[in-house]
């Protein structure tokens, strides 16, 4: 992609994540909702494993949500957003742990900008549920392999790339089973393999629809293993058959078999 495209890609983003971060921090809280609660957090604390006193950097980190939980967790880490008005809701949200965290507005796609941070000042990486929003990934993968020590993960969750992309429509049907009605969820995907930019909703009240990045898995696990990491964990995590059902059939709880987000850990190794 050329400079000029991504900057413009980019400022569109920043621009849609800026008018959408009062309305994202509302629902998101200090907490998370039940998609971050159930699915997201859990997946990345079982794969990042932190220990106390681990330095980590948590990538388009929106309103502080992972970055004050990975600090209560024991570790210090740097969460940064290209968004002015989610650093705003972060820096207001932390009132604990405020020594173990540092903010900054910063894009992840300024390879420059970003190892500005340190070389080899992190033991490990995050990103929960923004890569799919970045323009481009190469420069972020590749200024990770600077920032992380050697041996350092860089566990992220997305969008699960086949079953929740922007091609993907939602169907609920009832079917009669022997006398008994059954509600069956489904997903049709009428594209994959194409990378694409669309617009799309994170929440179904968001001021402004913001651009996603598709990427097929080839091309998501491609950019990594191009700049150099090896894939050593991944979960599909989908809501449990026993999480409260939602009225709203298109609720991602009740398609219990299909899992909305992929959660990958990426080791680099410079030997
Ligand atoms: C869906 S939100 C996720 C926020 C947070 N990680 C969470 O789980 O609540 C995606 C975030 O990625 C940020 N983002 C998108 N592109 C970015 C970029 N190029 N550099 C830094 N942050 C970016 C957006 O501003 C937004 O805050």
């Amino acid at each position: 992609m050329s400079n000029d495209s991504t900057n413009a890609l980019n400022n569109e983003t920043r621009d849609a994540w800026n008018s959408n971060a009062s309305v994202w921090d509302a629902r998101m809280g200090d907490d998370g909702n039940d998609f971050h609660q159930v699915l997201i957090r859990p997946a990345i604390e079982r794969l990042l494993e932190v220990k106390t006193g681990t330095r980590i950097l948590d990538i388009g980190c929106g309103n502080g949500l992972t970055t004050r939980r990975l600090a209560s967790l024991g570790a210090q880490v740097v969460g940064i957003d290209f968004a002015e008005e989610m650093i705003a809701s972060a820096r207001r949200r932390t009132q604990q742990h405020e020594t173990s965290i540092e903010y900054h507005v910063l894009d992840a796609t300024d390879e420059t900008a970003l190892l500005g941070l340190g070389e080899r000042s992190f033991d490990a990486a995050v990103s929960a549920m923004a890569l799919m929003d970045m323009a481009e990934i190469d420069p972020l993968l590749r200024a990770l392999t600077k920032l992380l020590q050697p041996g350092g993960c860089f566990v992220f969750a997305v969008m699960h790339p086949c079953f929740n992309n922007t091609y993907v429509s939602m169907a609920a049907e009832v079917k009669d089973c022997e006398g008994q009605l059954v509600s069956e969820y489904s997903v049709k995907v009428s594209g994959y393999l194409q990378p694409s930019t669309t617009k799309g909703l994170a929440l179904e009240n968001q001021p402004k629809p913001h651009l996603y990045f598709h990427r097929p898995l080839h091309v998501l696990l491609g950019a990594a293993f191009r700049a150099g990491f090896v894939l050593d964990g991944l979960e599909e995590p989908a809501f449990p058959s026993d999480h409260p059902s939602n009225t709203r059939f298109y609720s991602w709880s009740n398609f219990t078999q299909i899992p909305p987000a992929l959660v990958a850990r990426l080791r680099f190794s410079d030997e």
